[in-house]
């Protein structure tokens, strides 16, 4: 059971206890029903009081009984508000820490509640494309307000009890309790109980009243904005009409109106993908061989090689996490300019509130700079982000090798280069691995970890909870050219290519991608990142793999000097200082000259094409790294998509997106590209495992 009862004095205390957030599963909830019938039967009991043990009240539903039997069987959680209800004594939900989701909606259930300050207090169900499912969108609409409560179910996001105690006329919290709950509770109980021993009612969230002084106005009103900010997501103007079901219908009409919402919530692709995306981000750090409690090695000090682009970049990360950093550079000037750019970002941040003065000048104590190797020595962990060239990777990692402290952790973010050859430069192969951040490495949130052969088990379970630390979503690739993202990407790239031979425009393809849903189309992310990145990786790339075809016009466009927004040519033109995205009519007559080169007559290419073709390219190549144990699972494969490529989160990653669409009809889309002339029919056969999983009528997940 996991729940505990107790009496003290003439209360019975049931206290959920299911770590670590006492999450509403199926031992829990039986747990509560059998509470309230020992406290109904035991004459002695006059009130009832629960609460959560440790961190929480409760976090909601159980996500481990997510998809289980389980979460369903009896008693569910409406069934046991309904029992809450249904029971002759007072019982009074005593909240502290964290009350989320189902578990506000068991408290909505109680007669009273008490709140310590401080409680995180929400209905997050948005977030998982759904409405809450047990009275939430009835419920606290009656208890608080019908603006403050769907303030709180559109957004999912948390506010402090205290605050929601101090809205105007609020009937969630009957009291805030200061000092000691459990001893403030039992009180309170015991003064509910002696009030209704002289026949009292005991008060039901369910009778009261949602009313709002202009309803149908503020409905309309909440439907515009919402609808506007919510574009791809069905859920958030859900939940606007399951609260309009509370303030329209009684009680018992809305609680089936939100049980329709939420079942046809649940169906809904967006919501499919946002829950696949909440259980991909927690299986990441999930390793197979690594077992969970790796003993992990102390990292109180990181030393960072190169303060460029990346270097400083990811400097940021740990000083933001209050973990001091030392960076190595060739030249004093190289120092100076990589310590000013952190200055200028995090000046950038205070200026726009988001980050203290004080704290500021904190994180920028931890920051020491140093032209000598020497002074890396006390460092746990090392990160070399110096020229992308395998001769200066050998001369760190020798440099390295000598003077950093047995058990230090040697990093590359490498983003092409073999890890496996980096770690033999040194004679400690064991402690070294690659972290391959993303650019602005300030900003996002992927850190794909690279695992070499040879890389000891409790370095990557170190470096995978440092990455939690400073908020990465760590997921772990094995080695191989461009590891997992940039290997994927590399296809997607070529067929961008090949559209343009056939007879698009850069513009074409980027919005017909941009319609899909990516942050960005592959043109304009070329010219952001800078076009001349990818010529240099082309140019090694493809001299190993002279067979391989793919579109020259990058290169021509390179040649012409086009590198993207830096050089206000790229793909589009730009006015310097600006990042409108124009289209160039030089690019236009360079792909038409190439085109007729190439004697290719143009055809009119449909968006579903375009977007096909770029998205399956990087499904087929995402089975491949799984079924090759690149990636240890497909979900990582979205997930380094969802986080460090931007692809749309409401399609849940390429992956879940090839599922939605079905194995079946991707394969079939792949036969079909591989009859076209002018596309590499040898990468359009499927990997062998989405082969068999479509045969089989299966799916990634
Ligand atoms: P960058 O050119 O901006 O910075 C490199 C820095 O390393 C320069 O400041 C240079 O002075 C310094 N440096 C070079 N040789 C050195 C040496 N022997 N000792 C000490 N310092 C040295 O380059 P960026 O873009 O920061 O790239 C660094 C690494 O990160 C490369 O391996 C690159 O492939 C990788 N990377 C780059 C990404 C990007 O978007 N720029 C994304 C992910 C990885």
């Amino acid at each position: 059971m996991s729940a505990n009862y107790e009496v003290r004095g003439n209360v019975a205390v049931i206290t959920l206890d299911n770590p670590p957030v006492n999450g509403l599963g199926h031992a829990t909830r039986l747990g509560i029903t059998d509470g309230l019938a020992r406290a109904q039967a035991d004459a002695a009991v006059a009130a009832i009081v629960i609460t959560g043990a440790g961190k929480a009240f409760s976090g909601g539903a159980d996500i481990r009984e997510f998809g289980s039997p389980k979460a369903l069987a009896e008693p569910n959680l409406l069934s046991v508000i309904l029992v809450l209800e249904a029971c002759s004594k007072p019982v009074v939900a005593a909240i502290h820490s964290v009350c989320m989701g189902g578990g506000l909606e068991l408290a909505l259930g109680c007669h009273y509640r008490v709140a310590s300050p401080g409680t995180q207090v929400a209905l997050p169900e948005v977030k998982l494309g759904l409405v809450p499912g047990a009275g939430g969108t009835q419920r606290l609409p009656r208890a608080l307000g019908v603006e403050n409560a769907l303030n709180m179910i559109v957004s999912g996001e948390a506010v402090k009890s205290e605050m929601l105690a101090m809205a105007p006329g609020q009937k969630l919290f009957d009291k805030i309790i200061e000092g000691d709950l459990m001893t403030g509770v039992v009180a309170f109980a015991a003064e509910k109980a002696a009030e209704h021993s002289k026949g009292a009612a005991l008060p039901l969230v369910r009778n009261l009243k949602a009313t709002h002084p202009n309803a149908d106005g503020f409905f309309q009103f909440a439907r515009n904005t919402v609808g506007a900010m919510s574009r791809n997501f069905p859920a958030p103007l859900q939940c606007v009409e399951a609260v309009a079901a509370a303030v329209k219908l009684p009680f018992d009409a809305g609680m089936k109106r939100e049980r329709e919402i939420f079942i046809s919530l649940m169906m809904t692709p967006e919501s499919k993908a946002l829950r696949h995306a909440f259980f991909a981000e927690r299986a990441t750090s999930k390793i197979p061989d690594v077992p969970a409690d790796t003993p992990l090695r102390a990292v109180d000090k990181v030393a960072i090689i190169g303060a460029g682009t990346m270097g400083g970049g990811i400097a940021m990360n740990f000083l933001s996490a209050g973990i001091p950093v030392v960076t190595l550079e060739m030249k004093q000037d190289a120092l100076d300019k990589g310590v000013a750019t952190i200055r200028k970002n995090y000046e950038a941040q205070v200026k726009k509130g988001k980050l203290k003065a004080d704290k500021y000048e904190q994180r920028m104590a931890l920051l020491s700079t140093t032209l000598a190797y020497e002074d890396l020595k006390d460092a746990d962990m090392v990160i070399e982000a110096v020229f992308e060239d395998i001769v200066v990777k050998e001369q760190v990692f020798k440099a390295l090798d000598a003077v950093m402290k047995a058990g230090a952790i040697l990093a590359t973010n490498t983003s092409t280069l073999d890890v496996d050859k980096i770690a033999a430069f040194t004679k400690r192969p064991e402690d070294v691995i690659g972290t391959h951040f993303f650019s602005p490495a300030n900003v996002m949130k992927l850190l794909e970890v690279v695992r070499g052969a040879k890389t000891a088990k409790d370095v990557l379970a170190t470096v995978v909870a440092l990455g939690k630390k400073i908020r990465k979503t760590c997921v772990v690739s094995g080695v191989c050219d461009g590891f997992i993202g940039n290997r994927m990407i590399e296809q997607y790239s070529r067929q961008a290519g090949f559209l343009l031979e056939e007879g698009c425009t850069p513009q074409q393809v980027d919005k017909a991608v941009e319609k899909f849903g990516f942050a960005m189309g592959p043109f304009r992310m070329g010219d952001l990142a800078g076009n001349d990145v990818g010529w240099y990786i082309r140019k090694r790339r493809y001299l190993e793999k002279p067979n391989l075809r793919y579109s020259k016009t990058a290169d021509l466009l390179c040649e012409m000097g086009r590198y993207g927004q830096k050089t206000s040519a790229g793909w589009y033109d730009y006015v310097p200082g600006k990042r409108d995205a124009i289209p160039s009519k030089l690019v236009t007559d360079m792909i038409e000259k190439h085109r007729a080169d190439l004697g290719i007559t143009p055809r009119k290419i449909s968006d579903d094409e375009i977007v096909h073709r770029l998205v399956y390219a990087l499904v087929n190549e995402g089975a491949k790294i799984v079924e090759e144990g690149i990636a240890l699972r497909a979900s990582d494969v979205d997930m380094i998509y969802l986080t460090g490529y931007g692809f749309p989160l409401f399609r849940g990653g390429p992956m879940c997106y090839a599922d939605t669409v079905g194995l079946f009809n991707v394969v079939q889309a792949m036969n079909r590209f591989a009859a076209n002339p002018h596309d590499d029919a040898q990468f359009w056969q499927p990997a062998p495992l989405l082969a068999r999983l479509a045969a089989d009528g299966k799916s990634f997940s």
